[in-house]
């Protein structure tokens, strides 16, 4: 999930011929900025499908036990919030009746247009919007699928409500995304890099609730919670945490010339280094999930 902003030309899900998105093959964001007082706020990313696969192929690999946990039925209309190229959500239109995909970014629907799949862009936390513009139909759907995609989106509120608008009384929300303390050693050691380097504070980017906090919000917003946990999964990192910092590090780097970005990402790697490699030069991060379904009351 990204924060494109582009406005999207793709079909609706409304429109029969609609059949799905594709997900996450972004990688190597390259990140727009602005600075709010002295905090660097990151706006938006582009993403190169390549690195992605290389350095985090694992986030689509992970998320197929999602996916048994919603347990699609073949004659369900199923959105996919936060689709990326679609490399999940292909995986998922093969189990539902018909999947409709939403990304934030341009590319990442565009790559799951060219898989066949049927996507538009939509930010995860303007689905009201969309509704209101005709792009998506409320109550329209049996239930929602998320993977990895809420993190990137503070306004979990919006997320929330744009959701129960969108599904059926009683349809389904069910999603992972990461939780309380996820990718805790590199969030610290690339602000203590910024700092070292002697760059500004940057904002922190990412969305990582207790299962208690994601609970409170989902009642407020009108769901029963069925099932939520959080449960803590080391993550072998195949590029290491270079490879991590390359695709993922843009919010702490895309704000800095070539040569700073550089060497704040250098000394990232340093401070993780011993904690997250093993003596075999093997690199595991510190990933938390959290994972939950609910039902719209
Ligand atoms: C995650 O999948 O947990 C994640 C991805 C990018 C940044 C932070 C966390």
């Amino acid at each position: 999930m990204t924060t494109g902003e582009r406005a999207s030309t793709s079909t609706s899900p409304d429109n029969p011929d609609f059949h799905l998105c594709a997900r996450h093959t972004h990688v190597h964001a390259r990140a727009r900025s602005r600075v709010r007082g002295s905090i660097v706020v990151m706006t938006s990313y582009d993403w190169n499908a390549q690195t992605y696969a290389e350095n985090v192929g694992f986030v689509p690999e992970l998320g197929r036990t999602v996916l048994d946990l919603l347990d699609p039925q073949g004659h369900e209309l199923v959105l996919d919030l936060g689709c990326g190229d679609g490399v999940l959500t292909a995986e998922l239109a093969s189990r539902a009746g018909r999947v409709h995909g939403i990304d934030a970014s341009p590319d990442m629907v565009a790559a799951a247009q060219d898989r066949g799949l049927d996507a538009q862009v939509v930010h995860g936390a303007k689905i009201a919007e969309a509704i209101t513009e005709g792009r998506l139909v409320a109550g329209s759907f049996d239930a929602v699928f998320t993977n990895a995609a809420l993190h990137w989106i503070p306004a979990a509120q919006d997320v929330i409500a744009g959701v129960h608008q969108l599904l059926k009384p009683g349809g389904r929300f069910v999603g992972e995304f990461g939780g309380h303390g996820n990718v805790a050693s590199l969030s610290i050691a690339l602000h203590a890099a910024r700092r070292l380097h002697g760059v500004e504070p940057a904002a922190h980017p990412w969305f990582f609730p207790t299962a208690a906090e994601y609970e409170e919000l989902l009642r407020a917003g009108g769901f029963d919670v069925r099932l939520i946990e959080i449960h803590h999964r080391p993550t072998p990192l195949p590029t290491g945490a270079a490879g991590w910092i390359e695709t993922f590090g843009d919010p702490f780097l895309g704000d800095l010339d070539a040569d700073t970005a550089q060497a704040v990402a250098a000394t990232a790697v340093e401070l993780v280094e011993v904690s997250m490699r093993d003596s075999h030069g093997n690199w595991t991060a510190d990933y938390v999930r959290l994972r939950f379904a609910a039902v719209r009351i």
